[in-house]
């Protein structure tokens, strides 16, 4: 392995304001799309690694009920297996379900899968993903997010309509797919016992723990694919790299001055901001006339993304050009992209981290392990050999943990335990995990579960009657009783407005070169109670012009995303319809919704300090607001949030005004007994 300092060359590279040359502005590119017909695609396909191993493969799983699938990223595991078994005809007419953890690569799989097959999206090739079912009673290839197949199974324990079920991504080990382990699990015993037709599993990674798998699964056999690999170069940092965004910028423009063009690039950053921030910086710098930068491509990639962006990095890069794209860990292995020969390895990850003594959920940034970092190094070689950065010293490198921790053991258990026991499952300490969450998490998601009023603890745990209402919702319990709570409070319109709007990503669309703009056209929705009833006249003002592109545009509100809010919204009402639950609008009177979100979220209530500085009452913890927040500039005593994102700083994020009775009499248990605690 070599160790280069090509850190340091470059922090002087890109301070250096020396004007080369005459100035000639850059060249635009533009990606054009050519879709390859359906033979074109067979021809592709057949080059795939795994098209020899068909036969085999096919034959293999034909004798056994349960499989573990091992081939690297690329070689034709998710859009060819379920093809495969198809055309042999085994999945007897029944449905082959794949789940992905994430709901793009659902998405986009389905989408590539119908076109190779030549059907209609949406037939015998469909997907389902929360609040988006492109499928019907004659789809045979179903993808689906993990979260759905579990939400699936509390209708129908027994999964009769599958006659596969293939849980691809094992390795991520989010919380559905680790339930789902146990579930699917479960009922193939009890299809067997049954006499019911067989349930077959297959499990599929680019990489895992093969030997924890198998055993977990009855000692299941594991099928390799030959892959192909080509040798990638390791390059370390010299020294450990205090801005790892900079240090991303510095690489790529180094790498982008160095290399041939015709090599992309593939960056791995954290989230969403922060990737169109280095976006933006890069496409300023290329565009920058005083250097003859050779044009770039620059693509963002994250799960939030609209589908139609995302579908860019797909597109065969022009001769002449450089393609840099700027990813999540979604780039790891869900989503293969071609041409990749260099990787830039930030080795950060935001992940999801619980504290059950705190009873804090939140996101943090934090180093990824050493099996995310090998399947991000492996990006580089998969068409040639190819060079990772990884802006971490090796020392570093070193002290990664081996595998990434299961979700399930970091992260805030209410809303699977309510699915859990919706499936008729009240033990849920002996439930068959792959690996058991901890016992403090169990007991800190039930007793938010009590205090919800979701679960009764008598000689068993069991749902409540308001429990199982809160089931019927794909949302957080939380946010599934802030919906069922406004019917006391008469806002239930309102409240699914803004439920609907906290599930999806910001509905403000801020361009990087128009901030001020931006800025100032928004003032005139923010609310002095806060960030849900900004939100609420955002919705009210988007319905008053009947969702005008040109109003979004001139208002700088992303229209996509309202859109997606509004079906959702669609959604949850008709659940509330056959829950029938009253419609009603509180009209002006909006301090009733902050009154009723409190029902929901006090355990995030948080109090004013000093100067901007708020502790948390569940857990004293040293928080402020979000400078995205329409509060940011008014620090009122007492707020709720919605969630907590930890960067530099312990932020809250979505907030409103509260008065702390509406907090004790939303839950007078907990907080009498935190006054006991105290
Ligand atoms: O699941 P695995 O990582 O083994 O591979 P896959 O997702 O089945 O992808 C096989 C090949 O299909 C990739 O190498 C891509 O070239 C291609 N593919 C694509 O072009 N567009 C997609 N949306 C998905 C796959
Ligand atoms: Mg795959």
């Amino acid at each position: 392995m070599l160790i280069v300092a090509f850190l340091f060359r470059e922090t002087r590279m890109m301070s250096t304001k020396g004007v080369l040359g005459s100035p000639k502005p850059a060249k635009r590119v533009k990606l054009t799309s050519v879709e390859p017909t359906r033979d074109e695609l067979l021809e592709e396909r057949k080059k795939l690694p795994i098209f020899p191993a068909k036969g085999k493969l096919l034959q293999n799983v034909q004798q056994v009920s349960t499989a573990i699938i091992i081939g690297e990223t690329g070689c034709g595991k998710t859009t060819q297996i379920p093809q495969f078994l198809y055309k042999a005809g085994m999945h007897r007419n029944h449905t082959i379900a794949i789940t992905q953890p994430r709901r793009v690569a659902a998405i986009s799989i389905a989408e590539r899968v119908s076109k190779e097959m030549g059907t209609e999206l949406g037939q015998t090739v469909g997907y389902c993903v929360r609040f988006e079912d492109v499928s019907c009673q004659a789809t045979k290839i179903r993808f689906m997010t993990d979260g759905m197949l579990l939400r699936e199974s509390t209708l129908d324990p027994l999964l009769k309509r599958y006659s596969f079920v293939i849980l691809d991504e094992a390795h991520e080990r989010t919380v559905h797919t680790d339930v789902l382990f146990g579930v699917v699990k479960g009922a193939q015993k009890r299809r067997r016992a049954k006499g019911l037709p067989q349930l077959k599993i297959l499990v599929m990674s680019a990489t895992m723990d093969v030997d924890q798998f198998s055993q977990y699964f009855d000692c299941a056999p594991v099928f390799y694919l030959e892959g192909r690999q080509y040798p990638i170069q390791v390059k370390y940092s010299v020294q450990s790299q205090s801005d790892y965004l900079f240090s991303a910028l510095v690489a790529v423009m180094q790498i982008h001055q160095e290399a041939p063009l015709g090599q992309d690039i593939l960056v791995f950053l954290t989230g969403q901001e922060e990737i169109e921030s280095a976006v933006h910086t890069l496409r300023d710098i290329v565009k920058d006339v005083t250097k003859q930068y050779a044009p770039m491509i620059v693509c963002p990639m994250y799960a939030a993304l609209p589908t139609g962006q995302q579908m860019r990095i797909f597109q065969p890069t022009p001769g002449g050009v450089r393609k840099v794209i700027v990813a999540t860990n979604i780039a790891e292995t869900s989503v293969t992209i071609p041409n990749i020969k260099f990787v830039v390895d930030t080795g950060m990850v935001k992940a999801k981290i619980f504290n059950p003594n705190s009873g804090l959920d939140m996101l943090k940034v934090c180093w990824v392990s050493k099996s995310q970092a090998w399947q991000r190094t492996g990006r580089a070689g998969r068409e040639a050999p190819g060079t990772c950065y990884r802006l971490y010293t090796e020392e570093e490198f070193e002290q990664f943990s081996t595998n990434t921790i299961p979700e399930i053991q970091r992260c805030n258990l209410s809303s699977v335990i309510l699915q859990l026991l919706a499936l008729g499952i009240s033990d849920i300490v002996h439930f068959d995990f792959m690996d058991k969450p901890r016992p403090e998490a169990i007991l800190a998601a039930l007793d938010q579960l009590v205090l919800l009023g979701a679960v009764e603890k008598q000689e068993k745990v069991q749902l409540t009657l308001l429990g199982r209402q809160l089931a019927a919702f794909p949302l957080d319990p939380r946010l599934s009783r802030v919906l069922l709570g406004a019917k006391e409070f008469d806002c239930l319109e309102e409240m699914l407005t803004v439920v609907s709007l906290l599930s999806v990503e910001s509905v403000f669309h801020t361009p990087y070169n128009k901030r001020d703009t931006a800025h100032a056209a928004r003032q005139k929705f923010i609310s002095s109670e806060g960030d849900h009833l900004t939100l609420l006249n955002v919705y009210r003002a988007y319905k008053g012009v009947k969702g005008d592109k040109q109003w979004c545009q001139e208002n700088f509100i992303n229209a996509r995303n309202m859109q997606t809010a509004s079906q959702i919204r669609k959604q949850l009402r008709e659940i509330c319809v056959h829950l029938q639950l009253p419609f009603k609008s509180c009209g002006q009177n909006t301090g009733v919704i902050r009154k009723c979100l409190c029902h929901g979220f006090f355990t995030n209530a948080a109090e004013l300090q000093h100067e901007g500085v708020y502790k948390t009452v569940a857990s004293k913890k040293t928080v402020v607001i979000h400078p995205s927040s329409s509060l940011f500039m008014r620090k009122p005593g007492c707020v709720i949030y919605n969630e907590l994102v930890q960067t530099s700083k312990c932020y809250m994020r979505n907030l409103s005004v509260v008065d702390p009775q509406w907090l004790y009499e939303a839950a007078p248990t907990y907080f009498k007994r935190k006054k006991t605690a105290n």
